[in-house]
């Protein structure tokens, strides 16, 4: 038997995207695979009162089981209040999806949100894919977030050497072809803490969302890859054994007038994962002899909410909008 959100006591992103367009400011998208990360998540929105979408992708709902995440997303709405977040604003989406069967799966047991990304295949097949779970998703005021272009670097399974970016003259036909609730887009930011080649300028396509903005005013955008792999964490990363060099993202001031514009939702998955990985690594070093998990995972529950609290502060400005 179908499981509707509601009586989980999510929201879609239909609200949240429209405040977020009359408010000039983004909604965060974490993605979340295990206790630590929604710990973070759920305590750093409750204490600055910001909404939040939590992201499941088709690689941590087979890391975590499907069923325990949609209910740790229905123990998170009770978690929010108990801490005083009075009525939270919380979806729960699936990132990436690329198959009918997938969306139609997540619609079906308590997801209210739902990516259907058929960027990857040529425009006309996107178009029907999209349609279909459109059409699907909206007989359970489900909404759902469609792509056009394509990210360098990696998507689930899918590779890509290089951007391409977004056609802004697609993208009106696009939306109204689907129906679509929002339009993931394609201006530069990829997947992953390799966004750029070292001694380069790393600079996003900010004409191209304007262009877009132009076609489709009032329209929710949505920027996936948007990590802006902190150098201090990176830094912890390397001094205690790490090895990323080279790791660069997208500048926070970038990211924060896209949130300002009509980009509604920002995708961060990447910092959280080194800000877990630093902490984690730290303990490690410092104290060889500890073997309880909560002694290293504990920490970097820590470190993950702090970055959190200061994407949420700083870079998307959806503090106390919720
Ligand atoms: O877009 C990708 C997200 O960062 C999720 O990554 O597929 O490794 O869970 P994942
Ligand atoms: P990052 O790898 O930049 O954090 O992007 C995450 C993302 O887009 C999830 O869909
Ligand atoms: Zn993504």
């Amino acid at each position: 038997m179908a499981i509707s959100y509601k009586n989980l006591g999510l929201v879609n992103t239909k609200e949240m995207f429209k405040k977020a367009m009359a408010g000039k400011y983004a909604i965060p998208a974490f993605n979340f695979n295990n206790m630590e990360q929604m710990q973070a998540i759920i305590t750093a929105c409750a204490e600055t009162k910001s909404p939040v979408i939590l992201q499941v992708s088709k690689g941590a709902r087979d890391y975590a089981n499907q069923t325990l995440l949609k209910y740790m997303a229905q123990g998170a709405v009770q978690m929010a209040k108990e801490l005083g977040w009075e009525n939270p604003q919380i979806a729960l989406h699936l990132d990436h999806g690329d198959t009918f069967e997938l969306a139609q799966s997540c619609i079906e047991s308590g997801f209210s949100s739902v990516m259907i990304d058929g960027s990857h295949h040529p425009y006309e097949k996107n178009v029907e894919l999209t349609k279909k779970v459109v059409d699907f998703a909206h007989k359970y005021d489900v909404t759902v977030e469609g792509e056009l272009g394509i990210l360098a670097g990696i998507e689930d399974e899918v590779s890509a050497e290089s951007h391409t970016y977004t056609k802004p003259e697609e993208v009106e036909d696009f939306v109204k072809k689907t129906g679509v609730d929002s339009l993931a887009i394609s201006i530069g930011t990829s997947h992953g803490a390799y966004k750029f080649k070292p001694g380069s300028n790393p600079q996003i396509r900010l004409d191209i969302l304007a262009e877009i903005e132009k076609r489709i005013p009032g329209f929710p955008i949505v920027l996936h890859g948007a990590s802006s792999v902190p150098q201090d964490l990176v830094a912890i990363v390397n001094k205690f054994g790490g090895k990323m060099d080279d790791a660069i993202g997208i500048p926070e001031d970038q990211l924060r007038k896209a949130a300002a514009s009509a980009v509604c939702k920002i995708n961060i998955d990447s910092d959280g994962r080194i800000a877990m990985t630093a902490a984690i690594r730290k303990v490690f070093a410092e104290k060889p002899s500890e073997f309880d998990p909560r002694k290293y995972l504990g920490p970097a529950r820590d470190s993950l909410k702090q970055l959190y609290i200061h994407k949420i502060k700083n870079v998307l400005g959806s503090d106390n909008k919720a």
